[in-house]
């Protein structure tokens, strides 16, 4: 009698985008009072990108990295697609769906559904459970995951505390159904929401703040981020949940090819290595020369490594952000 075999949700093309300006440390130490020195020795960042046009929001640069998806992987028809998900913490409106200005820009067929979610910088985890969901029940074959983040547009130009941490940047993958064994293999999301939401918050814009001339005036529409709270978490969060996906699948750090942690300090990322005791070399990182792009630092990480990854890679994402929520996944790369 044949056995059915299990169906797993696979990443089966990467693409990724970031603007082509370039915001060095040399020119934020004209904007605020910071120097080279402290951002790269405290944080890890030399450069960052960002997005100048005003016209244009987050869906700009999830088009474009759609759009260098296709290209790259000429295999990916953009008619096969039969979702758009769209990870956004500053999509280009509260509605319409970002993911449906990036349907409408790429040419996702009419009909498609599409829907943006917000899981602040995991967003990219909750996106492969929730595309895995989908995939691996049978009801859609191929799922346009997205997160696209335009993160200048929430920094405010006169904080030294966080002006210098975030760029902007879009990535997407395609997500597959596969029985080779490959795919998602185990996702942890969690979720430590005791009071920590106003350590890492834009206070303003949303039902419980709506704008109004004094939310501007008190420049309530900015990212704010109590910065020590949130590395105290973060450092021992992520380094926590990878070490605990890695147990309950039986792997030792012989087993991981890569680690790819969200891209928010370098101090964080060479502690979630160590405390998984991995070798720097087995890390993914590119916030130096992106900076913090939120839920799009995972997949920038993906695009920018996909030339040195193999088929049965073992691969750790681990994120933390805003909530404070968490997590980790673990996948076998399929190409
Ligand atoms: C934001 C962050 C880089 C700040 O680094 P830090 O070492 O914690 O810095 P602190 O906030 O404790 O500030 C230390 C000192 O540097 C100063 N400082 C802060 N920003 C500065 C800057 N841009 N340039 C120079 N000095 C700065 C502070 O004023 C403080 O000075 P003091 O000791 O005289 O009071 C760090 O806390 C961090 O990475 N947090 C976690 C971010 C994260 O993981 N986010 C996840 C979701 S995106």
């Amino acid at each position: 009698m044949a056995t059915d075999k299990k169906v797993t949700a696979a990443i089966t093309a990467v693409g990724g985008y970031v603007p082509e300006d370039i915001l060095t440390n040399a020119d934020i130490t004209k904007m605020v009072d910071t120097s080279d020195e402290w951002i790269t020795t405290r944080v890890g960042i030399k450069e960052r990108r960002i997005l100048k046009d005003d016209t244009k929001g987050s869906s700009y640069l999830g088009i474009k990295a759609v759009e260098d998806l296709l290209a790259r992987h000429p295999n990916i028809k953009v008619e096969d697609i039969d979702m758009v998900v769209v990870s956004s913490n500053t999509p280009d409106y509260h509605f319409p769906t970002t993911a449906s200005v990036i349907a409408d820009g790429v040419g996702i067929p009419l009909g498609v559904p599409c829907f943006d979610f917000q899981g602040a910088c995991p967003g990219f985890l909750y996106g492969l459970q929730i595309a895995r969901g989908f995939v691996e029940s049978g009801l859609y074959k191929k799922v346009l995951l997205i997160s696209a983040e335009k993160m200048s547009a929430i920094v405010n130009q006169k904080d030294r505390a966080t002006l210098p941490l975030f760029g902007d940047g879009g990535a997407c993958v395609v997500l597959e159904p596969t029985t080779d064994g490959t795919g998602i293999q185990d996702v942890i999301l969690r979720n430590d929401n005791a009071g920590n939401a106003e350590h890492l918050i834009m206070k303003a814009g949303g039902s419980a703040c709506p704008p109004s001339h004094e939310t501007v005036d008190k420049d309530m529409h900015y990212v704010y981020q109590e910065g020590q709270q949130v590395f105290k978490a973060a450092v021992t969060q992520m380094g926590d949940v990878s070490a605990e996906i890695m147990e309950r699948n039986g792997l030792s750090h012989e087993d991981v090819a890569w680690v790819v942690p969200h891209q928010a300090n370098m101090r964080i990322i060479t502690a979630t290595a160590r405390r998984i005791n991995l070798d720097m070399d087995q890390v993914m990182v590119n916030i130096d020369k992106y900076g913090n792009t939120s839920s799009a630092s995972i997949p920038l990480c993906l695009w920018d490594y996909e030339e040195r990854l193999h088929k049965g890679d073992n691969l750790v994402l681990t994120a933390f952000g805003a909530g404070f929520t968490y997590g980790s996944v673990y996948l076998k790369w399929s190409y």
